[in-house]
């Protein structure tokens, strides 16, 4: 099915596969979107996405960074001002989410909207209704809000610097991009579909990955997620256009990763007892990362499934 998930967004595993369909069930409706993710997992692509599969895709897409405007802008930029509604503003001005009427506004970053504001979008979330500055009566829109943030916005309502009312207004529909690590399947995927795509961009010849790079680039944090390894992607093919790209050649913060995939075991002359050596490993993965099992897989090179089918395979033993 080729649609506009399937040409924005790569990715084949089983979790990035769920996240793509629940989006495509939920761009066809008007419900508010709360798109979570980690920096670089594509919550901009999957706004995009939505709106372009929704009935709004011929209206326009508005997108409002929300840690980009001064605390004192943001009302006036969201909801618009009427002229001489305060000092500097010599104009008549719409507000976006008025622009975007009939459309979508994609408010990014909003983790970062001022709590001045939140109780205004609130208002407009549950009546449609936006009030422009210095003009008495409300407008009514038809607007469509898709949210994104890569903060944990349930501990900002637990702080207290995200409204409650408003983060469970958001929420109803959350949809959260898995970090890169989690999907190591997609690394190869992604990482052969960039090269292509920056070898003819640069017009030069693509470079090749060996075996022993590609566990290393499997078993590395991609901290900066699926833009990092875009980025790197771009570099590779720039630096090492035509070449076979082994270990050696890839940047300084690939060293952990480049030592943990050459440890070396020594097999004791009396021989180990494989099963219990693994149980200790991972027991050592769930300890060290706080019983973290997507961070305790990643020290082991595992997928979180393959790990949590090994603890399961020795429940009733010592692991918990
Ligand atoms: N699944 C994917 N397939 C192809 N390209 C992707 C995918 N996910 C992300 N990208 C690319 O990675 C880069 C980062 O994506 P995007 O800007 O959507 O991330 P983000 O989650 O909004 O990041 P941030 O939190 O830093 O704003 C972009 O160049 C985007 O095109
Ligand atoms: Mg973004």
């Amino acid at each position: 099915m080729s649609d506009a998930f399937s040409t924005l967004l790569r990715g084949n595993s089983a979790d990035f596969i769920n996240l793509l369909n629940a989006a495509r069930f939920v761009a066809i409706t008007d419900a508010t979107v709360l798109i979570l993710g980690e920096s670089g997992t594509g919550k901009e692509l999957l706004a995009r996405a939505m709106h372009q599969h929704s009935q709004r895709a011929h209206q326009p897409l508005i997108t409002v960074n929300c840690a980009a405007i001064p605390e004192n802008l943001a009302e006036s930029e969201l909801f618009g001002h009427r002229k001489g509604a305060f000092t500097g503003a010599t104009e008549h001005q719409p507000g976006r989410i008025q622009a975007a009427d009939q459309g979508t506004v994609f408010l990014d970053e909003i983790g970062e909207l001022p709590l001045s504001i939140q109780a205004k979008l609130l208002r407009f979330l549950e009546t449609g209704e936006c009030q422009v500055i210095g003009q008495n009566t409300t407008t009514k829109v038809n607007t469509r809000l898709i949210a994104a943030t890569h903060r944990d916005l349930y501990a900002d309502m637990q702080s207290g610097v995200f409204r409650q009312d408003l983060y469970y207004r958001l929420n109803i529909v959350p949809l959260e991009l898995p970090p890169l690590r989690q999907r190591v399947e997609d690394i190869e995927l992604l990482l052969s579909q960039f090269t292509q795509q920056f070898t003819a961009q640069h017009h030069l010849p693509a470079p090749t990955f060996s075996g022993a790079t590609l566990k290393i680039l499997r078993h590395y944090s991609w901290q900066g997620n699926v833009r990092e390894l875009r980025n790197f992607c771009e570099r590779m093919v720039i630096f090492h256009s035509g070449k076979l790209i082994e270990p050696t050649h890839l940047p300084r913060e690939f060293n952990q990763s480049l030592a943990a995939a050459s440890v070396k075991f020594v097999l004791p002359d009396a021989g180990i007892h494989l099963e219990t050596v693994e149980q200790q490993l991972m027991q050592q993965a769930l300890e060290k990362t706080k019983g973290n099992r997507s961070q305790a897989a990643r020290l082991l090179g595992l997928t979180r499934d393959a790990l949590s089918y090994r603890m399961k395979k020795f429940s009733g033993s010592s692991m918990s």
